[in-house]
């Protein structure tokens, strides 16, 4: 049985994501944390009747207690984008919530896999890690940047192109980081692979709608936030991926933004696709007991993937760096 944190459990995404982890039966303790509204999310929640106990952990003063012997730690704390904003944007407020969170985890609950969710995903898992290894407590295997929403868009939209596919059989691999054009998908890697046809008249605009398929969702809700029901399914699914395969359940692979370190080995043919000497990417991996079992090689790519990961690999160069600075000068 498992313990399981939600750091940021009253927001958009927390609310929805602690209901589907109280459904999760190998979970035994949910302990849901935020600096508002958290005692009376966490009431609510109790009364489900599945065997697992929740608990509320209101303010700063409680992170250390909600932190406690937890085995895995899932952090949407943090802003949301409003319309016209990047996930960058969200940098200034977000990079110093998830470095205070972090250097609460090394030091309650170091040996915890560690979930990020809050934006921009591509500096807030460097600044993670650089945290934990300032610590002394870092192990690339255990921190991932929650990247499912990206496949499981992916695997929508193509639906929504074609209505022979099926959404929840497909399986695209999407790589490189978590933003715009950072995010890429590799449609001519899918499995099953896609129709000739598909590939060849809509390939730049179904592309197009996953690396921008948030902005759908920010733009919809008109103010009042970006997506929290489709994250709270995916980082639900991540994490229950997560959970059956430190129990030594069925392995499963997901995408995740992650240390390359994790596997250094099969690192090489993600390098050699284009990230190049960058240390982070977004990539699928083969979940195990201790996190990333290992990478799940990529081998080919096509012309037009190939240079969408040269743009990717830029972009996410400057990110990257960001999180690293921010944590050494602050
Ligand atoms: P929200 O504003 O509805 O909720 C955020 C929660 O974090 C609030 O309850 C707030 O009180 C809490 N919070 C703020 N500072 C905190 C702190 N220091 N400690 C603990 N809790 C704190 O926002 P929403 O919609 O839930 O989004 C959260 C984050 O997730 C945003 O950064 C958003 O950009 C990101 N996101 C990530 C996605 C992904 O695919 N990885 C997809 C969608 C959103």
């Amino acid at each position: 049985m498992v313990k399981v944190a939600v750091l940021g459990a009253a927001g958009g995404i927390g609310q929805p994501l602690s209901l589907l982890l109280k459904l999760n039966q190998n979970i035994e303790t949910l302990h849901l944390y935020d600096i508002v509204n958290v005692p009376g999310v966490a009431a609510d929640l109790s009364h489900i009747n599945t065997n697992s106990t929740v608990r509320s952990f209101l303010g700063q003063q409680n992170l250390r207690t909600a932190l406690d012997g937890i085995d895995i730690v899932i952090i949407p704390a943090g802003v949301p984008r409003k319309p016209g904003m990047t996930r960058d944007d969200l940098f200034k407020i977000n990079a110093g919530i998830v470095r205070d969170l972090a250097a609460g985890i090394a030091d309650a609950c170091p040996r915890a896999f560690v979930l990020v969710i809050s934006n921009p995903v591509n500096s807030t898992v460097p600044i993670v890690c650089e945290v934990l290894k300032q610590k002394g407590v870092f192990d690339p295997r255990r921190v991932f940047g929650v990247t499912t929403l990206d496949v499981v868009r992916a695997s929508r939209f193509l639906r929504d192109a074609d209505p022979s596919i099926s959404a929840a059989e497909i399986s695209v691999p999407v790589v490189g980081g978590h933003s715009g054009n950072t995010i890429v998908p590799l449609l001519s890697q899918t499995t099953p692979p896609l129709p000739a046809s598909l590939l060849e008249s809509r390939l730049s605009e179904i592309t197009h709608r996953i690396q921008f398929g948030g902005d759908e969702v920010v733009q919809a809700k008109d103010g009042a936030g970006s997506a929290t029901l489709s994250m709270a399914y995916a980082a639900s699914r991540f994490a229950t991926s997560l959970i059956d395969a430190i129990k030594g359940g069925p392995s499963t692979i997901e995408p995740t933004f992650i240390h390359l370190d994790a596997d250094p080995q099969n690192a090489q043919s993600i390098r050699a696709l284009g990230a190049g000497d960058l240390a982070y990417f977004a990539v699928p991996v083969q979940l195990g007991p201790n996190g990333v079992e290992s990478i799940v090689p990529i081998s080919t790519v096509s012309e037009a993937e190939a240079e969408a990961l040269v743009v990717a690999s830029e972009a996410l160069a400057k990110n990257i760096e960001a999180g690293i600075k921010f944590v050494h000068i602050s």
